[in-house]
């Protein structure tokens, strides 16, 4: 079995609570928390329920590690006396964020397994992002329901696939190649990685600037950029062959320009292409 060399799995199994899980998690948990074990970190999982996977986070971030549950039914409160430190509240209010973290202060990580709707998770990105330490990071669990009709309705333009699509291009409003101004999710959020059905967002402020061009300065020969140069290929050599004189024509290599590399029905023979692509993934 897959899970057998891991590490959270084996925590899962014997945890002294009810804990449900997708198992493909484990693989995930042991990869991306890798960093913080043993590690003095605050570690906040919406949604605990009978308190299960509390153990696992115990057990993986050892004793120097804060573990603080959130849960909409009170009945979580009373994993307290196992020393983790709960609250009762609707991961979709602002409110209930606003007085935990002046409680808390910025945590290191979010583990989002609450109601796991589109509100929801979302919520838990948009309210919690100020509060991320540099080096920490926001998961969300069950992200699958963005594909959920029956409680869900999705697909919508509101799913949270759709809003992590939305963070992505937030990633590359960084890039000196696109003029868009950076918003608080581009200066916060370093790369975003998915799995199977769970996002992580990596946030490092440090790391999220404008980019731009820079060079070694080696005098090499400046090389013309090739990405257009193989359409047309067989109709330029034809040209090439049959009415060689037009090259000397400086009208011409502007209209070859114009015809052969910067058209926009290259654009369009390119799209079918990447259509018969799309539709030939099985
Ligand atoms: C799937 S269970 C959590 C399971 C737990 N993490 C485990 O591993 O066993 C989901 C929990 O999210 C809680 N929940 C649902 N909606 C919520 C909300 N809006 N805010 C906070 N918690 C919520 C539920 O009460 C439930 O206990």
């Amino acid at each position: 079995m897959k899970l057998i060399n891991s590490e959270t799995f084996k925590y899962f199994k014997k945890s002294y609570r009810l804990s449900l899980k997708w198992d493909s998690y484990f693989l995930v948990y042991d990869q991306i928390f890798k960093k913080y074990k043993k590690k003095k970190i605050k570690f906040v999982e919406i949604g605990v329920a009978n308190g299960g996977s509390l153990f696992i986070w115990r057990k993986l971030f050892g004793k120097n590690a804060k573990i603080i549950g959130i849960d909409a039914n009170p009945y979580s409160k009373k994993l307290s006396k196992y020393g983790f430190k709960i609250y009762t509240g609707d991961q979709s209010d602002p409110e209930f964020w606003k007085k935990f973290f002046k409680k808390e202060g910025k945590i290191d990580v979010i583990l989002d397994d609450g109601g796991h709707k589109n509100l929801q998770q979302i919520s838990t990105v948009h309210y919690t992002l100020p509060y991320i330490k540099n080096g920490g990071m926001i998961v969300v669990e069950d992200m699958a329901t963005s594909y959920l009709k029956k409680e869900f309705y999705n697909p919508s333009k509101y799913s949270f696939v759709n809003f992590c699509n939305k963070i992505i291009e937030f990633i590359n409003y960084r890039s000196g190649l696109v003029q868009k101004t950076m918003n608080t999710y581009s200066k916060k959020v370093y790369s975003i990685e998915f799995f199977d059905s769970i996002a992580v967002l990596n946030i490092d402020s440090t790391k999220c600037f404008k980019s731009k061009s820079v060079s070694n300065n080696v005098s090499d020969p400046a090389l013309n950029e090739m990405r257009n140069s193989f359409h047309f290929k067989k109709t330029r050599e034809i040209i090439k062959k049959k009415i060689p004189f037009l090259r000397h024509f400086k009208f011409y290599n502007k209209i070859e320009r114009k015809l052969f590399y910067r058209n926009s029905f290259l654009n369009l023979k390119e799209n079918l292409i990447i259509k018969r692509i799309l539709k030939s993934i099985h």
